[in-house]
């Protein structure tokens, strides 16, 4: 695979499996080895790890407020844990390996049970040794319904990921590449979107969900085609549809569009060479009924407002290349701390509003993620900004944010470039 295929490469949209769960509960996922046709149609197939024979993983879908019971069945040769990213759920069933659960060995099942409570966008993914199983292809959507179906045509999960590949399709393994995970991370030679829908008509009004599952890219996105706003970023619906123009996805981060189809739609990613297409939907036919008209509103999230902090923590990001001396053990730490310590980062009394200082002092961006909650963004006027759990700091850059921890358990924060993780950039909270 040279560079000039990547950058070239031409769309690669896929149609996901779309099992229908309304009647099938409880759900199972099967953690297996899958061959998936990553390249182009009519290239090389690549041999990967996925869910119920493909990756990513059948599109999960919830009812808000209902019981969820997932079977995870472990058909790897490995040990694995599934985490729920971006749901506020128990902790005993958030999916991290030590903190809150044992492995799930070879052989064995679990089944994870909760209540999801808001509506919107997320995404499953392993969380054990996730830098390799995520990038291997253990990850999937989730989608937890509207109460209130939103008025759209069609509803359209697309999920972004990169690997780098062989020129015949197999997949190289650097997951640990020492480099890479002092640098900006495993970043793939080939990236392309998901498309669980592959054909639309013109002027179809259109919900787009955007997950980027990638390990370590981030994705400056371009589309075109359509016209309409962002309406939901991380799950949470925004007070203020926005602007499509300045759309990024780091790592693990999700953004809900609502669009009327003017053209055939291509999902590009912006590059120093210009767009890269990372796949393409259709369009076929007319649609002469749907009207068009302001753009429904999504229920706005029902979380805790924030109080006045009754503490003031700061999490520095220090370490890796041109990082400079830090006084933790591995490539990357928060405080000079690397990897998870024995005891928590912040002890916090439930239901304490938290303000945490999120200072990168590092060369690269991070993309910082803190498990069973969400927090708002504080703009630099001071003022409450984005509900988010995946915040992304630009290199020297630091951003408050302001949390109600109200969810009890041993909470993870960690840098969701999964090699930056693994290189050490992880921590945790108690909340009691
Ligand atoms: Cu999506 Cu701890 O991760
Ligand atoms: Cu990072």
């Amino acid at each position: 695979m040279n560079r000039r295929h990547f950058l070239a490469s031409a769309s690669a949209a896929m149609v996901l499996p779309r099992p229908s769960f309304a009647s099938a509960l409880p759900l199972t996922l099967k953690a297996q080895s899958v061959t998936q046709q990553i390249l182009p149609e009519g290239e090389g197939t690549t041999a990967m790890l996925g869910f119920n024979g493909s990756t990513p993983g059948p599109e999960l879908r919830l009812k808000r407020g209902a019981q969820a019971s997932i079977k995870v069945e472990n058909a790897l040769q490995e040990g694995t844990a599934v985490h729920w990213h971006g749901i506020r759920l128990e902790n005993r069933m958030d999916g991290v390996p030590v903190l809150t659960q044992d492995l799930i060995n070879p052989g064995d099942s679990k089944t994870y049970s909760f209540v999801p409570p808001d509506a919107g966008t997320y995404w499953y993914h392993s969380h054990y040794i996730s830098q390799e199983q995520v990038a291997r292809g253990l990850m999937g959507p989730l989608i937890v319904e509207d109460d209130m179906p939103v008025d759209v045509d069609h509803d359209v999960t697309v999920i972004l990921s990169d690997w780098i590949l062989n020129q015949d399709g197999s997949l190289v393994d650097e997951f640990t590449d020492m480099h890479s995970v002092a640098h900006a991370g495993y970043m793939g030679n080939f990236a392309r979107a998901f498309l669980s829908r592959d054909e639309v008509r013109q002027g179809d009004r259109v919900r787009l969900r955007l997950i980027n599952a990638a390990t370590n890219r981030i994705f400056p996105l371009m589309l075109s085609g359509v016209s309409g706003s962002v309406v939901a970023l991380d799950g949470m619906a925004l007070s203020q549809p926005r602007d499509l123009s300045d759309l990024v996805l780091a790592p693990a981060q999700r953004a809900d569009l609502i669009v009327d189809i003017t053209g055939p739609v291509g999902f590009d990613m912006q590059t120093g060479q210009g767009g890269y297409r990372l796949a393409e939907l259709r369009v076929s036919g007319e649609n002469s009924e749907r009207k068009p008209g302001p753009l429904p509103k999504l229920t706005a999230p029902n979380l805790p407002a924030p109080g006045s902090p009754a503490q003031h923590l700061t999490l520095t990001m220090m370490g890796g290349a041109m990082g400079g001396h830090h006084g933790g053990a591995n490539i990357w730490s928060f405080n000079d701390v690397s990897d998870l310590p024995p005891d928590p980062f912040a002890t916090i009394e439930r239901g304490e509003t938290v303000r945490i200082t999120l200072a990168n002092d590092t060369a690269f961006p991070h993309g910082i993620h803190l498990h069973g909650h969400h927090f708002y963004e504080v703009a630099a006027d001071g003022s409450l900004g984005d509900l988010r759990d995946t915040t992304l700091l630009a290199a020297r850059e630091s951003r408050d944010v302001l949390c109600v921890f109200d969810n009890p358990g041993r909470w993870l924060i960690h840098c969701h470039m999964l090699s930056h993780a693994i290189g050490g950039m992880r921590t945790w909270v108690e909340v009691t």
